[in-house]
């Protein structure tokens, strides 16, 4: 398998799905870990599975369906995965974010991106949704990162700026929303980690110190591809299960746990994204 995606392959993608579909999206929606019910509620779908887009990064994971959902939704056209690829699967960073090249081929110019994510920071609980401010990129900082490789410069500048990754407005926006709903938001800093196991308590210590407040094993690429091509993204992490940092309390997180939670909270959500959405 290729490390390295072109631009090429990537409008070869983008063709199947503009061939395929009435729609012309402005808005992208990933659904990560238990949360693709999220794309029930869009009118007149065109359905395209990604075994049928070439290139398409394809999950093996439990809770993960595939598939591309286009349609209306709040008065936007938008562009719904249901279930990603995850790094652990055996993917390269560059094939994992095909999907978000695909989009800025595509036209799109907003990303919504959610993930199942454990809470690290103490006042968080399970089932709370975390809107994401900032991101650590650990796999990225140790190479692992999306950009590496030959740049394409009609998607993006060779080194990006990365001072604001998740859009300050959007961020504003989404507070908003939930305090009309009557329910609040917290905020904070997501850990991408590569996975596949879940962290040890001493990983875990490591990461509060240097300031994660949630961690997960997804979304940090797709963002950094996201902003690279200068598309303003919102982020959502849904709190799943709260780690453990305490080597003498052997209190461990399951996968099951993970999908439960997710399926709780999708009320919450749906209407954090609709709100959202309508004020776009
Ligand atoms: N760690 C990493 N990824 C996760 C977790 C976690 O505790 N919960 C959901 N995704």
């Amino acid at each position: 398998m290729n490390e390295f995606f072109t631009r090429a392959q990537s409008e070869g993608a983008a063709a199947i799905i503009q061939n395929r579909s009435r729609y012309q999206p402005t808005v992208g929606l990933i659904l990560g870990s238990g949360l693709s019910s999220l794309g029930d509620a869009i009118q007149y779908p065109d359905i395209i599975p990604y075994r049928e887009i070439p290139h398409w990064p394809v999950s093996t994971v439990h809770g993960h369906s595939g598939r591309l959902l286009l349609g209306n939704l709040e008065g936007q056209q938008v562009l719904v995965m249901q279930g990603r690829a995850h790094f652990y699967e055996g993917y390269s960073m560059s094939h994992l974010t095909l999907p978000v090249r695909v989009m800025n081929i595509l036209g799109i110019k907003t990303l919504l991106v959610t993930n199942a994510a454990g809470g690290i920071n103490a006042g968080f609980q399970v089932g709370d949704l975390m809107l994401i401010r900032d991101q650590l990129n650990f796999p990225g900082m140790a190479g692992h990162n999306p950009l590496r490789g030959p740049n394409d410069d009609s998607a993006g500048p060779r080194f990006p700026d990365m001072s604001e990754p998740y859009d300050g407005a959007l961020r504003a926006m989404a507070h908003q929303v939930a305090r009309t709903a009557g329910f609040t938001l917290q905020e904070g800093v997501y850990a991408c980690v590569a996975g596949p196991n879940y962290e040890s308590p001493a990983e875990l210590r490591f990461l509060r110190l240097a300031g994660a407040d949630a961690v997960g094993m997804s979304t940090a690429p797709e963002v950094l591809v996201a902003r690279h091509a200068g598309m303003r993204v919102l982020g959502i992490s849904t709190i799943t299960n709260m780690v453990n940092l305490d080597p003498l309390n052997a209190a461990g997180v399951s996968h099951e746990e993970v999908l439960a939670v997710g399926s709780s909270v999708i009320p919450r959500l749906v209407r954090l994204i609709h709100g959202v959405l309508s004020q776009l």
